[in-house]
């Protein structure tokens, strides 16, 4: 009798002890997730239109969560789905997109070369661990899936309350990280600013409309974005559109650099340069497809109508002739060191 009392005891205890290994692993596996070499990759190249953070209205593509989920079911291998991912990379298209509904709201991904070493790592890691997830996903999916087996599922379910424990990975102290990835936030924040405006207006509204954007629009947010971040935030380039643009000597070196390393498909890091009291970060701009509307070749990829346009808001425009994945400039973004 006794020992039956210890023995329960103990395992009450044993089982105590295993609930405090189990959060013990979880700590382990987000810290296993946080050094994956393929989380950053998909931080830097991917989250400027898959973010997890922006809201349900405000996005350029779907959450990675979302694609993680049409991408894998319970046969999924670790192969395949790495090798699902190379193949839409190498050649988005709407006939061999998943995902019906993202196509229909946010036109086909624009297609850039990544080299394939850096998407088998993304995709090893959104197989292997649970990726940031939106506030908003768990219940629209359940209401996706409700419409989709003609049952409507009830508003607000899955929003359990202890499952929101991954939410403040996606929101890191940008002033706590080392200076190359703090400029490279700054730089890709604005970029995703710069971006949701740039492809919501053409898609909305055509080309046309969206070059008044970058006419107009594309300073005042780069510096309310440098307002935010309390840092300087310019894009210049070698082939300047608006001579504003213009990269000084020190950048167009940085251009070359850049250049070689996207030719060579090699992955590419921040450059970062101190001084006692500053830092500047620089990092490229590479074009996608979608840019060649209004940097691509006259006869072949810019509209006559946005050709014209062109030539009477820039008349000494050097950025057109792009074809893509080149480089179109740099990210230049300097701020106080603390
Ligand atoms: C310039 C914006 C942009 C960037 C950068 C981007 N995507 Fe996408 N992606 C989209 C949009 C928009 C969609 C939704 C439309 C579609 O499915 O084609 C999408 C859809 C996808 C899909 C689902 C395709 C399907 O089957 O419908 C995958 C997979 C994907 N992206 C992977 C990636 C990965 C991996 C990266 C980073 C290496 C990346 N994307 C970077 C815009 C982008
Ligand atoms: C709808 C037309 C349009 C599209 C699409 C477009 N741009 Fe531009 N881009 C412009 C205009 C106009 C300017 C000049 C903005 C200004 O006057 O400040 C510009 C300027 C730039 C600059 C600043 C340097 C310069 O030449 O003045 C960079 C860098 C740039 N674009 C990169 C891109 C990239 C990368 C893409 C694709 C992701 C892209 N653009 C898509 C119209 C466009």
């Amino acid at each position: 009798m006794k020992y039956t009392v210890v023995l329960l005891a103990s395992i009450f205890i044993l089982s105590c002890n295993n609930s405090d290994k189990k959060e013990l692993s979880a700590f382990e596996k987000s810290k296993l997730a946080n050094s994956h070499p393929g989380k950053k990759l998909m931080e830097t190249n991917c989250y400027v239109c898959h973010s997890p953070t922006a809201s349900h209205d405000d996005r350029i593509g779907p959450p990675m969560v979302a694609i993680k989920r049409h991408y894998i079911d319970d046969s999924t291998t670790k192969e395949q789905f790495i090798a699902d991912m190379q193949a839409w990379i190498k050649n988005p298209n709407e006939t061999d997109a998943k995902m019906r509904g993202a196509v229909r709201r946010f036109g086909v991904m624009p297609k850039q070369a990544f080299p394939e070493e850096t998407i088998e790592k993304i995709a090893d890691y959104m197989y292997d661990f649970e990726i940031d997830q939106p506030e908003w996903f768990e219940e629209h999916f359940n209401e996706e899936k409700g419409k989709h087996n003609g049952n409507g599922q009830g508003k607000g379910k899955g929003m359990g309350h202890g499952k929101r424990k991954h939410k403040q990975q996606a929101q890191t102290n940008y002033q706590d990280l080392p200076y190359g990835e703090r400029g490279l936030k700054y730089a890709l924040t604005t970029k995703a600013v710069l971006g949701k405006n740039l492809m919501g207006t053409i898609q909305k509204k055509g080309t046309l409309e969206a070059l008044e954007f970058c006419n107009v629009r594309a300073y005042p947010l780069t510096d309310s974005m440098a307002v935010v971040h309390n840092a300087s935030i310019k894009r210049v380039s070698d082939k300047p559109r608006n001579p504003k643009n213009k990269a000084n000597s020190e950048e167009l070196e940085y251009i070359k650099t850049f250049k070689t390393l996207v030719e060579d498909k090699k992955e590419i890091s921040p450059i970062v340069k101190e001084t006692e009291d500053d830092v500047r970060v620089y990092y490229p701009i590479v074009t996608n497809t979608m840019c060649l509307q209004c940097h691509g070749k006259p006869e072949t990829n810019i509209k006559p109508d946005v050709l014209k346009s062109l030539s009477l808001l820039y008349p000494e425009d050097k950025a057109k002739g792009y074809s893509e994945n080149q480089v179109r400039g740099i990210w230049n973004v300097s701020f106080k060191k603390n």
